[in-house]
C-alpha cells in the first residue's frame, strides 16, 4: 500500500495545483475498492473538514463596509509581527472563495469551519449591522452548499471589532458579542447547522493582555486579567443563549476550544487519573468553568484576592448547555501522579522532544486522544469535533510544483490513527477538521509558518496542493487512516 501511495504521489504531484489533483482520480478509486485489512476505519458519517479564520485568509480589510479590528491595529503597529506582516491581504480569500471551495470539493470534504468577522457584520461592534458584510457569507455559504459541503461557523476567531470601548476589559463586549451571535445566526441557521461561539479562550485573553503577543498587546496584572477571562466565559454563555433564541430549532451549538490537554506518562490508573485532575485544573478558568458552570475551588484558592469578580446569575449562563465540544488539539503535555495535594505534577519537556516547524508545537500524536478521552471521561459531552489539529512545516515548493511535506503527512497521520483509537473505544468524536486549507497568515509569526494542505505563493495567489492534501483526500476517500 505504501509502495502505490509514493508511486502516485510523483505521478500526480508533478501537474500543476489544482487541476492536476482533481483528475488523480483513479488510483483513489483503487484504493478505497482495496481489502480492509491494515485500514482504521472511521465510524460512518464521520465529518472530515478544513477549518480557517477570517482574518487568516480574508484580507479585503476595507472592503464594503468592514472596519478595523484589534488585530488590524496591532498587526499595523511597528514590532509586534514577523517582519511587520499584516492580514491586509492574507490569502485574498474575500475575492477567491469560489476557488478555495473548489479545494475543498477536490480533498472531498463533508465539512468546512470557518469564521465570521465581527466587523464586517457590525463595523463597530454594536449598532447598526452592515448587510454588505453578511452577504460576503451568504455568497460562501451558497458555494459550499451546492458543493455539498457543511459550513460549520465560528463566530469569534479573535478578530474583535476595534470599535468596541476597552475590548474584553469591558462586560459590556460580552453582551455586544451575544447581539452578534443572536444577529447572525437568526440570518444563517436555516442554511447553517453549527455554531462554534468562541475559538480559544486562552489566545484572546492571556495572550493578549497578559503576556502582550497578541492583540491588542497588553501587559495586565492578574486580576484584571482574571476578569477579562471572566468577560470572554460569560460572552460565550450569552451567546448560546441569544443563538437558541434567534436560531432555527435543532441547531447544534459548542465552541472550539484549545484546552490544555494531559497525557499520563504511563498509561496506568495512577496516572490517567492524575491527568483527569490536571485537566480539571489546568482549564479551570475556561472549559472546566463552562461544562460545569462553577469556577473550581482550585482556581479560586489558587488566584485569592485576584479571582474574578461573579455577579448574581453569571455562572449559570456561563455553563449554558452545549450541544457539543470542539476541540483544538496540536501539543501535549505529560503529567505523572505525585503526593501533592494537587496530585499530579506536569512534567518538564526535555531539549531533545521533538517539534514541528512552530516553537510551541511538540509532537505527542497520543494528544487527540487523550483530548477526546479526558474532556469525554470528566464531562461527558454528547458529541466532541476536533476543531483544530495540524501543522507548520517548512515547506519548499520545487521548480515543477511540488511540495514533499512528508513531516506534515506523519504528523498528520499519527494523530489520526490516535484519534481512531478514541473513536474505536466508543467516545462520541463526529469529526475532524484540518488546520489548515491553505498556508495563511498566522498571527504574530505573519506568513513565517505554514500550516497549509495547499502551498499558497503570497505574491501571486497561487494555491498548490502539497503532498499532504493528496494524503488526506485518501484518508477522506476510504473514510480511514492506514
Ligand atoms: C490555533 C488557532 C489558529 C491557528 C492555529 C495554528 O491556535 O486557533 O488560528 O493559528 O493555532
Amino acid at each position: 500500500m505504501e509502495n502505490l501511495t509514493r508511486r502516485r504521489f510523483g505521478k500526480t504531484l508533478a501537474g500543476t495545483a489544482a487541476a492536476a489533483f482533481a483528475s488523480a482520480s483513479l488510483p483513489r478509486i483503487a484504493l478505497a475498492q482495496m481489502a480492509t485489512a491494515g485500514l482504521l476505519r472511521f465510524p460512518p458519517d464521520f465529518v472530515w473538514g478544513c477549518s480557517t479564520a477570517a482574518y487568516q485568509v480574508e484580507g479585503a480589510v476595507n472592503e464594503d463596509g468592514r472596519k478595523p479590528s484589534v488585530w488590524d491595529t496591532f498587526s499595523h503597529t511597528p514590532g509586534k509581527t514577523f517582519q511587520g506582516e499584516t492580514g491586509d491581504v492574507a490569502d485574498d480569500s474575500y475575492h477567491l472563495y469560489k476557488e478555495d471551495v473548489k479545494l475543498l470539493k477536490n480533498l472531498g470534504v463533508t465539512g468546512y469551519r470557518f469564521s465570521i468577522a465581527w466587523a464586517r457584520v457590525f463595523p463597530d461592534g454594536t449598532g447598526q449591522p452592515n448587510p454588505k458584510g453578511l452577504d460576503y457569507y451568504q455568497r460562501v455559504i451558497d458555494e459550499l452548499l451546492r458543493n455539498n459541503i457543511a459550513p460549520y461557523i465560528t463566530l469569534f476567531h479573535w478578530d474583535l471589532p476595534q470599535a468596541l470601548p476597552g475590548g474584553w476589559q469591558s462586560r459590556d463586549t460580552s453582551k455586544a458579542f451575544a447581539e452578534y451571535a443572536g444577529y447572525v445566526s437568526g440570518k444563517l441557521s436555516d442554511r447553517v447547522n453549527h455554531f462554534f461561539t468562541i475559538n480559544e479562550f486562552l489566545c484572546f485573553t492571556d495572550l493578549s493582555y497578559k503576556t502582550g503577543k497578541f492583540a491588542p498587546g497588553l501587559k495586565l496584572p492578574d486580576d484584571q486579567v482574571n476578569q477579562i477571562r471572566h468577560n470572554a466565559v460569560l460572552a460565550h454563555g450569552m451567546a448560546v443563549q441569544a443563538i437558541r433564541a434567534h436560531a432555527k430549532s435543532g441547531t447544534q451549538i459548542g465552541l472550539a476550544e484549545n484546552a490544555t490537554v494531559y497525557v499520563p506518562v504511563i498509561e496506568d490508573r495512577e496516572q490517567i487519573e492524575a491527568a483527569r485532575r490536571a485537566t480539571r485544573e489546568g482549564n479551570a478558568p475556561f472549559l472546566t468553568a463552562v461544562l460545569e458552570g462553577k469556577y473550581t475551588d482550585g482556581y479560586l484558592e489558587r488566584e485569592g484576592a485576584n479571582a474574578p469578580k461573579v455577579e448574581p446569575g453569571d455562572m449559570k449562563i456561563i455553563g449554558s448547555p452545549l450541544d457539543f465540544v470542539g476541540l483544538n488539539v496540536y501539543t501535549p503535555e505529560y503529567v505523572r501522579a505525585d503526593a501533592s495535594p494537587a496530585g499530579y505534577v506536569v512534567e518538564k519537556r526535555q531539549a531533545s522532544f521533538p517539534r514541528m516547524a512552530s516553537d510551541w508545537l511538540y509532537i505527542g500524536p497520543e494528544v487527540i486522544y487523550w483530548a477526546v478521552r479526558n474532556v469525554s471521561d470528566i464531562w461527558k459531552p454528547h458529541a466532541l469535533y476536533i476543531t483544530e489539529n495540524g501543522c507548520s512545516a517548512d515547506d519548499v515548493i520545487t521548480a515543477d510544483g511540488r511540495v514533499e511535506d512528508t513531516d506534515r503527512v506523519m504528523y498528520l497521520r499519527n494523530h489520526l490513527t490516535h484519534l481512531h483509537r478514541a473513536a474505536s473505544e466508543g467516545y462520541p468524536i463526529k469529526g475532524y477538521f484540518l488546520w489548515s486549507l491553505l498556508d495563511n497568515y498566522e498571527w504574530a509569526d505573519g506568513y513565517s509558518k505554514r500550516f497549509g494542505l495547499h502551498y499558497v505563493d503570497f505574491k501571486t495567489q497561487t494555491r498548490t496542493p502539497k503532498l499532504s492534501a493528496q494524503w488526506y483526500r485518501e484518508v477522506i476517500s476510504r473514510n480511514a487512516v492506514e
